[in-house]
């Protein structure tokens, strides 16, 4: 056997106690051969790659300018009906994650356009969804049956299993929103379905906003409505009260070190986030804050909806302003930072925490050098 057919076979050695460190031999890879042709591999030729010491995203960090994309999105809607379409989404599209068409880690995420008066067609699907609305007027998500309007920095789910669709109304102007699902966790899981409503469109059976009348008061639930269903019967946050929170709780509290005033969009009914396999969060940074580096299993997508400020992934530097997105893949370090001496910024995010807390996977760590501040990388 020549030694350069030697090398062309896996083998991941490290000379660690521990650790898989076995040189190759010809009796190795004439064994190894053996194996291979009965669909066997040796566990200690891989085994250092298929456990590492700790997380290595595939996924790179990334951020998307809104200003590079915003037209972009829009022609779309020249392009392409959404009866076509089904949604006419711009994802993004990680480029470490091609093959799985993940915006990062197991999250996808995109953009969506509907002009005035178009409507898609209400589909249900394994998959969990969210929308973050980001501009426009008359933009409606009616889920099973539950009609809601939304507006700017809004949040409305369309959690996994439930009809829904997306519309804006005649009278409104073009909407532009960010998606976000679980599409690659899910179908990872090798669960996916996807069903297209059988009458194309819902029938919306209840007053709008609806659930948000019963369950969006704070420290309050309905004496006489049940829910047990796996996800958060609010199904909209809107972005009045949400910013009057953090603004509230702001005021007496210094917030965390990692994140500034942070507040985690809760299921009411459990405490616990908005569904099974997707969190989200709107945090804000005070004027001048610059929080302190931290790292977590999980992934991350953040949209700046107001004010500018700039975020260090892994060493290096995203200035984002409003509408822009980025995404922190899991286990790499991120601090966050306000570029303005007078007014707050704040950022959206969902995240896949949920299910790393309930696999038991959830696992974090402080930046300790440098007083929590990662070197810059040119
Ligand atoms: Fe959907
Ligand atoms: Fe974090």
């Amino acid at each position: 056997m020549r030694s350069g057919e030697m090398s062309k076979r896996e083998n991941h050695r490290e000379d660690v106690a521990g650790r898989a460190n076995v040189a190759d031999s010809p009796e190795l890879l004439a064994y190894y051969d053996r194996v291979e042709k009965l669909e066997l591999g040796a566990l200690w030729t891989v085994a250092n790659k298929i456990e590492p010491w700790e997380p290595k995203s595939a996924s790179v960090p990334m951020l998307w300018r809104y200003a590079d994309i915003r037209g972009l999105v829009s022609r779309s809607a020249d392009l392409v009906s959404p009866e076509k379409a089904g949604r006419r989404v711009l994802y993004f599209n990680n480029p470490g994650r091609r093959d799985v068409a993940a915006s990062v880690g197991w999250l996808y995420s995109g953009l969506q356009v509907m002009r005035a008066g178009e409507v898609a067609s209400a589909h249900a699907h394994a998959a969990s969804a969210l929308r973050f609305i980001m501009e426009g007027r008359g933009a409606y998500t009616i889920v099973d049956g539950h009609k809601l309007s939304l507006g700017a920095n809004d949040f409305v789910l369309t959690p996994n299993g439930t009809w829904h669709e997306h519309g804006v109304e005649a009278d409104g102007t073009e909407c532009i929103w960010q998606d976000g699902l679980d599409i690659p966790l899910v179908n990872a899981m090798e669960a996916n379905f996807y069903a297209v409503h059988p009458d194309l469109q819902q029938t919306v059976t209840r007053p709008v906003n609806d659930m948000v009348n019963a369950w969006g008061a704070p420290g309050l639930r309905p004496a006489n409505e049940a829910w047990a269903r796996g996800y958060s019967p609010l199904l909209k946050y809107e972005w009045g009260p949400t910013y009057e929170a953090l603004l509230r709780h702001g005021k007496t509290s210094d917030g965390s070190p990692y994140d500034g005033v942070m507040m985690n969009y809760i299921n009411p009914v459990t405490g616990g986030p908005v569904m099974a396999t997707i969190g989200a969060a709107m945090q804000m940074l005070r004027p001048g804050e610059a929080t302190r580096a931290h790292r977590h299993t999980g992934s991350i997508m953040y949209q700046a909806c107001k004010g500018r400020g700039y975020s260090i992934i892994d060493g290096k530097r995203f200035d984002w302003q409003e509408r822009d997105v980025f995404c922190v893949p899991s286990w790499c370090w991120h601090e966050h930072a306000n570029a303005s001496a007078s007014e707050d910024a704040c950022l959206f995010s969902f995240n896949d925490l949920p299910v790393m807390q309930a696999l038991g996977l959830y696992r974090e760590e402080a930046l300790r050098d440098r007083d929590g501040h990662q070197i810059i990388i040119p």
